[in-house]
């Protein structure tokens, strides 16, 4: 069901309310009413709606329906803007961005019927509201109604509208919302308030591992990572590497950081926020705890353990004597990766190498039968363990440029598609 996409519609329409707002814009913060009020202009209201304190849904089927809808939104609302202390979504996108109100319910409509997708976000440029548009069937999914909550939440921190290069983005940070708000503990008290259950990961392990030499995000239609990209920000937040400005804190900086109209990538501002740790040594041990999943988030790392056997790993051709080198297809493109299971314990050392010594960042991760990991980083090319009979290791190769791209997601160009040519010379293990 994953295929099913949202359309976001998050350019275009924009394009007048993203000038001239100063970079040092301070919220103001204010008390929100317990009960927001109703605006029936963004998606044009009805005559048969029911209401929740800061949602009404139109046109809704039944009122079990419509109750249970609102209540998981309301327990979405209650984990994002209350607990996690993300801009409010009744607050308008337009003009100097305030918390001073006034403070709307986000429109939700049952709508019968979008082409090609179970539900949209929409936006209404004169009051700078979203609004969500829900097929019937979709309506008790809360996966795909809390991802298109994301997007309302995208908008109202505003910075990102109408700037190309985050396009994709937004589909990777509405699921990151869809997956936390069903899974992460940080949601807990929030789900418990509502009576609402932990839910099922969406991780697409078939992407996440198996294709993980995409570029981080890949936008491509039909063959792109963009809605799967997720875990790296679930990475980034769990921050299980201590990176000092990473956490939590990312949200709401990834937008309120972000250089004003400058359409650079959701990249450039997380290296700002990173600093002095660099975004390649971030993005490089990012990938190395996908090799087992060791990002914080327990119900990924079970699918993984569930599902890795029927992964694909086949990244390497062996040249013999321990020597292998990257499949052509499968070079890990910008800021993406290989990650190569070992065989073998004991003592044993890599090294790579790769063409016109391009840059990259490299461990071995080193899983151990009591599920604890550990890394180790290759230094120049080099690194070598000593694994106990009850661990194994897995090489992970990144693709990390010693400096950010400018670039759109969904038109990959041949810099961002031209991967990581690299050897491997392996003593002590077999790939
Ligand atoms: C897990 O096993 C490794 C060795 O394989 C050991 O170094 C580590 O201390 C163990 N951790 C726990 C929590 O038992």
């Amino acid at each position: 069901m994953y295929s099913i996409r949202c359309v976001s519609m998050l350019v275009g329409m924009l394009a007048s309310i993203v000038a001239s707002v100063p970079a040092s814009t301070e919220k103001l913060r204010a008390a929100p009413p317990a009960e927001f009020t109703p605006n029936p202009t963004p998606g044009g209201g009805g005559n048969k709606y029911r209401d929740s304190p800061h949602f009404r849904i139109y046109n809704y089927p039944t009122t079990v329906v419509a109750d249970g809808t609102l209540k998981y939104l309301e327990a979405a609302y209650s984990c994002f803007v209350d607990d996690l202390g993300w801009r409010s979504t009744g607050l308008t996108f337009n003009g100097e961005l305030t918390d001073t109100g006034p403070w709307y319910k986000l429109n939700v409509y049952n709508v019968g019927n979008i082409p090609g997708a179970a539900a949209n976000t929409g936006t209404e440029s004169k009051t700078g509201l979203a609004f969500l548009n829900v097929v019937t069937q979709y309506l008790n999914t809360p996966s795909v109604v809390v991802h298109e909550f994301g997007h309302a939440l995208t908008y109202c921190e505003r910075y990102w509208v109408d700037q190309i290069r985050t396009g994709a983005w937004w589909e990777t940070i509405a699921n990151f919302v869809a997956d936390t708000y069903l899974t992460s503990s940080v949601c807990a008290n929030a789900r418990a308030k509502y009576q609402q259950p932990e839910g099922d990961t969406l991780i697409d392990l078939g992407k996440s591992i198996s294709d993980s030499y995409q570029v981080i995000v890949d936008g491509t239609s039909g063959s792109g990572n963009y809605y799967q990209a997720w875990p790296f920000f679930t990475y980034l937040t769990n921050n299980p590497d201590n990176y000092p400005g990473l956490g939590w804190s990312i949200f709401p900086n990834v937008w309120t950081k972000y250089k004003r109209n400058s359409n650079e990538t959701p990249l450039h501002v997380l290296e700002r926020l990173a600093a002095p740790t660099k975004i390649q040594t971030v993005v490089g041990r990012y990938w190395a705890r996908m090799a087992y999943v060791d990002i914080g988030h327990k119900k990924a790392q079970q699918a993984f353990q569930k599902n890795r056997k029927s992964l694909n790993y086949a990244n390497l051709d062996s040249m013999g004597s321990g020597r292998y080198k990257v499949k052509t297809a499968r070079k890990p493109r910008y800021m993406g990766s290989n990650i190569i299971p070992l065989k073998g314990t004991g003592s044993i050392a890599v090294r790579v190498t790769t063409t016109n010594n391009a840059p990259f960042s490299a461990a071995l991760a080193i899983w151990s039968a009591n599920g604890t990991v550990r890394y180790i980083d290759l230094i120049n090319g080099n690194a070598q363990a000593v694994l106990a009979a009850s661990e194994e290791a897995t090489l992970v190769v990144a693709n990390t440029p010693s400096s950010l791209i400018l670039f759109d997601p969904f038109k990959l160009t041949a810099d961002l598609n031209n991967g990581l040519d690299y050897q491997i010379q392996l003593t002590g293990a077999a790939a």
